[in-house]
């Protein structure tokens, strides 16, 4: 079986990492059935990167029908120790900005009916959730964004809804204002969860496409294509930069030891 230490979760937009010599697709068969596609394996700057397009190249399947056990547990399988996560995102706030990067340090969770869980029964776990995401790529995203002069807020609260559909003026305007979360995407919950009850580090890199309904700008799906398109750009050169830069060891997050002391 093929190996990897890092795993790339292309987004809407990012359906081939484009990146890699000596590439090889591998199919991975999971207790939980087929991930989104054949995942590829391939090496870049001296590191072996594994890639899956969540939605399924050519984009097939919808927020609510990914398979994030599946996913997650092939990229268990390969050995992949982090996760980098691009997604495309609304903005509930007018510092989010369409074109912005956000890396998101927490989230709420308003989805409704997934499988959030790898400990269903038998062995029971409840891993802890204070800070989902890991804080050592984190800070190194952040050193590199920086370096690419990107537009970037470097903390969000990211609201995970159910989709497909995207929310009423109601809900948005409850999001932003009541639980002021920032921005708003329909993939994270339950990949950052399933990721950690991994004990896989995971990263999420928002790109904002467009203000979502709470701010009454009507905005043309032309304009919402373009802006996706240049954060599809960016998030390519993002994750070229920030391949090398990923530390080999995880010396300075607890990611992998989420189960230490949470299993029953
Ligand atoms: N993904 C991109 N834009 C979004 C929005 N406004 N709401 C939910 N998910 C999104």
């Amino acid at each position: 079986m093929e190996k990897a230490d890092i795993g790339i979760i292309g987004g809407t937009g990012v359906y081939d990492s484009g990146l890699f010599s000596d590439k090889k697709e591998v199919k991975v068969h999971t207790p939980y059935g087929e991930p989104s596609d054949l995942i590829t394996i391939g090496e870049y700057a001296g590191r072996k990167v594994a890639f899956l397009p969540r939605h399924g190249r050519g984009h097939r399947i919808p927020p609510h029908r990914i398979n994030f056990r599946a996913n997650i547990w092939a990229l268990k399988q390969l050995g992949v120790k982090r996760i980098i996560a691009p997604s495309a995102v609304g903005s509930l706030g007018f510092d989010y900005k369409p074109g912005h990067v956000a890396l998101p340090d927490q989230f709420i969770d308003f989805t409704k009916k997934r499988e959030y869980t790898f400990y269903d029964g038998g062995q029971v776990a409840h891993v802890s959730m204070a800070d989902p995401f890991c804080p050592e790529i984190r800070d190194v995203a952040a050193k590199v964004i920086e370096k690419l002069k990107f537009p970037f807020q470097p903390r969000a609260t990211y609201v995970c809804i159910e989709g497909p559909r995207f929310s009423t003026r109601a809900e948005s305007k409850f999001f932003r204002d009541v639980m002021k979360a920032d921005i708003i995407g329909m993939t994270l919950v339950p990949e950052v969860t399933l990721a950690r009850e991994a004990e896989i580090c995971y990263l999420s890199v928002a790109t904002v496409t467009d203000y979502d309904v709470w701010a009454e700008i009507p905005v043309t799906s032309k304009e919402i294509i373009e802006t996706l398109h240049k954060n599809v750009e960016k998030t390519k050169k993002l994750v070229a930069e920030l391949i090398p830069a990923v530390p080999m060891e995880r010396a300075k997050c607890a990611c992998g030891n989420a189960l230490e002391g949470s299993l029953l």
